[in-house]
């Protein structure tokens, strides 16, 4: 394969990369570096099969130009702040709906096969069906972020169908491990490093959510890309998330007990009803029965994965 990985240098396209790389395909990466690093990937950097683009998305120009050749794209680069569409949604329907927009454009003219997009379990909104199953409907997103993923998911399907490529979604649950440069338990670290007295949650510590170790996510990916690549199917959706949930009192109680602190539990109270902030959604879990049945299933559970990540961060 000859593949881009839009947002390659970032949390789980960097992990993504490696395993490319590792498999002996030719990997190219276009990313703007505006959340991501060079020093996730710059243990390839210089290698022949390797090539990395900085540019942003938003140019069309610079798209057209980095599909370029490859037959393959996996679709990662967005800004996945959940928490910043009360404040900033033109920047969440930029960088997730414009940046997808302009990709699939660019995919119309080229030798582009197959397309590979990360998309969220935020599109299920407030799901009454738990654990939500990928044809649950009608999909009602509760935050901007869940409703631009859930506008490319559509502008992806309706050019697959029209202009013939194949396009993989997947609907991840919370995605965690080594790298990650935001979430809960990101925050939870750095808030302790500044006051390991006291630690503020946000909302009341009753949502529970369900988590998925990087490496998991990853090898899901790959594993369900293999199969699907050889389906007639055009268009296919993917959860990939974990059987088991955690709330987050108790993922403050795996964090603080992992830094060997015993902080006081400050809650923020959060709004409606206890979400950390307008738009969280409070509790969600994820069918994964269908992603199962191709053979993948995760290695890790929740509450497993996130005391890996723990100890993976505060390692760094
Ligand atoms: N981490 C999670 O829990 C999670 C859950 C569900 C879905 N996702 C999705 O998975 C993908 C990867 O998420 P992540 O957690 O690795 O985030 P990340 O921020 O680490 O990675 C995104 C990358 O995209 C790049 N990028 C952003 N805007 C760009 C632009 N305009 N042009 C070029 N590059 C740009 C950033 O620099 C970054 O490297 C995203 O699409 C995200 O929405 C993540």
């Amino acid at each position: 394969m000859k593949v881009l990985v839009t947002g390659g240098a970032g949390f789980i396209g960097s992990h993504l990369v490696d395993a490319l790389m590792e498999t002996g395909e030719e990997v190219r990466v276009l990313d703007d570096l505006s959340a991501g690093t060079l020093d996730n990937i710059k243990r390839w950097l210089g290698h022949e099969r390797f090539e990395f683009i900085r540019g942003d998305m938003r140019d069309f120009g610079t798209v057209k130009k980095a599909i370029k050749g490859v037959d393959t794209v996996f679709h990662l680069a967005a800004n996945p702040e959940v928490r910043i569409g009360s404040q900033s949604p033109e920047l969440l329907y930029e960088t997730n709906v414009l940046i997808t927009y302009n990709l699939i454009n660019a995919i119309r003219d080229s030798k582009v096969k197959f397309l590979v997009f990360t998309s969220s379990s935020t599109v299920y909104g407030d799901a009454e069906v738990i654990p939500t199953p990928e044809n649950y409907g009608p999909l009602e997103p509760i935050s901007v972020y869940g409703g631009a993923k859930l506008a490319a998911e559509a502008l992806i399907s309706g050019y697959a169908h029209t202009f013939d490529f194949k396009a993989l979604i997947f609907r991840l649950a919370n995605i965690i491990g080594e790298r990650s440069n935001h979430g809960v338990i990101y925050d939870f670290i750095n808030k302790l490093r500044r006051t390991p007295e006291e630690l503020e949650i946000l909302g009341d510590g009753t949502q529970r959510k369900s988590y998925l170790h990087v490496s998991d996510t990853v090898e899901g990916m790959l594993h369900i890309f293999d199969t699907f690549r050889r389906e007639d199917k055009l268009v296919g959706f993917y959860n990939l998330g974990n059987d088991d949930w955690i709330t987050v009192r108790e993922i403050a109680e795996i964090v603080s007990g992992e830094m060997g602190l015993k902080p006081r539990f400050v809650f923020t109270g959060g709004v409606d009803g206890g979400r950390g902030w307008k738009g969280d959604v409070k509790f969600m879990r994820l069918d994964i029965d269908k992603a199962r049945k191709t053979g993948w299933r995760p290695r890790l559970n929740s509450h497993e994965a996130v005391r890996r990540t723990v100890r993976e961060l505060l390692r760094r």
